[in-house]
């Protein structure tokens, strides 16, 4: 039988991922699609076209129809609400759920435990990359779970959403959320080196634009990506946030909890954090960016959260 694919959650992630499936993913129907706010949904039928994706109304009715679901949302009582509302909602058995958010590993091993107590397959499938990244369908997937189900997801990776995996054949749902957050502290702690070396900067004579020249030259990458947002103000001027002040914090939270669960008392993910929660009292928490983080090192060196860019 021909196989339904339905994804929930069009934030800043799920927006691109769900385009490339639906574009790129050979499905056998058209995606269909669910997002709590409708808007996003119709913007995504109006980008990738009727014949692409169909827009629903309920998360209910998509899991009906569905033999894949992939979610997308932004933090674990979302992500455990969603679970509740699709077991709650009918049968199960027999469908696998791909479930990509970056959330705390504790929280996924409860969900897996009551899919598969359910009769579904559950994939843990945290993702590495930016935005842009996931537009342009080059994300790191870290998938978790039985063999059997994360060959299920793969035709959706390669060519499709991601350029690559870190696989956890036969392992733990928790360690892919596990090396997720292990990942986001190299996040966290290189917005935080370029915030304060910028600021830096801007207090001696050095300036910023050398600084960007040096982490462009000595590093480049996401470091280049990062310095630009801050040295030309888009992180003050953006409309929405592309990783929100409190998703961030969310990240470091649960880096540091995992920290703590194994004897680690980490420093780095706490500095970070502390910053953020200057982004979200000044900016919200829901409209301030990461990269704000160079606005709270500039309030705390008595500049202007803002910079002149
Ligand atoms: N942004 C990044 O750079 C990045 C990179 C890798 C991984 N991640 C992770 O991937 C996940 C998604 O990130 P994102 O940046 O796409 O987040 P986002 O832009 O904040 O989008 C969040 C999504 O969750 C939905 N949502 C939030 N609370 C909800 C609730 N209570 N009930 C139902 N839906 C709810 C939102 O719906 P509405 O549209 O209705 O608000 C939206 O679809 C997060 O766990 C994040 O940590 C993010």
């Amino acid at each position: 039988m021909a196989s339904q694919v339905f994804w929930i959650g069009l934030g800043n992630m799920g927006r691109g991922m769900s385009k490339n499936l639906a574009e790129k993913g050979s499905l056998d129907k058209p995606l269909l699609a669910y997002n709590r706010t409708k808007q996003r949904t119709d913007d995504l039928v109006a980008k990738v076209g009727s014949d692409k994706v169909v827009a629903l109304d309920s998360v209910e009715e998509g899991v009906k129809r569905s033999q894949i679901i992939f979610t997308s949302l932004s933090n674990d009582k979302a992500v455990e609400g969603l679970y509740e509302t699709i077991l709650k909602s009918g049968d199960v058995k027999g469908k696998l759920f791909i479930e990509t958010s970056t959330i705390h590993p504790d929280t996924t091993e409860r969900i897996a435990k009551s899919l598969t107590g359910a009769g579904a397959e559950f994939v843990a499938c945290p993702v590495f990359g930016v935005p842009a990244v996931a537009e342009a369908g080059q994300l790191i997937f870290v998938p978790a779970g039985p063999k059997s189900s994360i060959d299920k997801l793969r035709p959706f990776i390669k060519g499709v959403m991601g350029r690559a995996e870190i696989p956890f054949e036969d392992r733990p749902y928790g360690a892919a959320l596990k090396l997720k957050l292990i990942g986001n502290t190299f996040v966290l702690n290189m917005v935080t080196q370029l915030a304060e070396a910028l600021t830096m900067a801007e207090k001696t004579e050095v300036g910023t634009a050398p600084v960007q020249q040096f982490v462009d030259l000595f590093v480049g990458g996401p470091f280049s990506v990062y310095g630009e947002r801050m040295v030309k103000g888009v992180y003050h001027k953006m409309d929405a946030p592309l990783f929100s002040a409190d998703n961030a914090i969310k990240d470091a939270s649960h880096a540091l909890d995992l920290g703590k669960e194994v004897g680690i008392d980490l420093k780095n993910p706490a500095v970070a954090k502390d910053y953020l929660q200057d982004v979200a009292k000044h900016a919200g928490g829901d409209v301030g960016d990461i990269a704000g983080i160079y606005g709270a090192v500039r309030m705390r060196a008595g500049l202007k959260y803002e910079n002149d860019a």
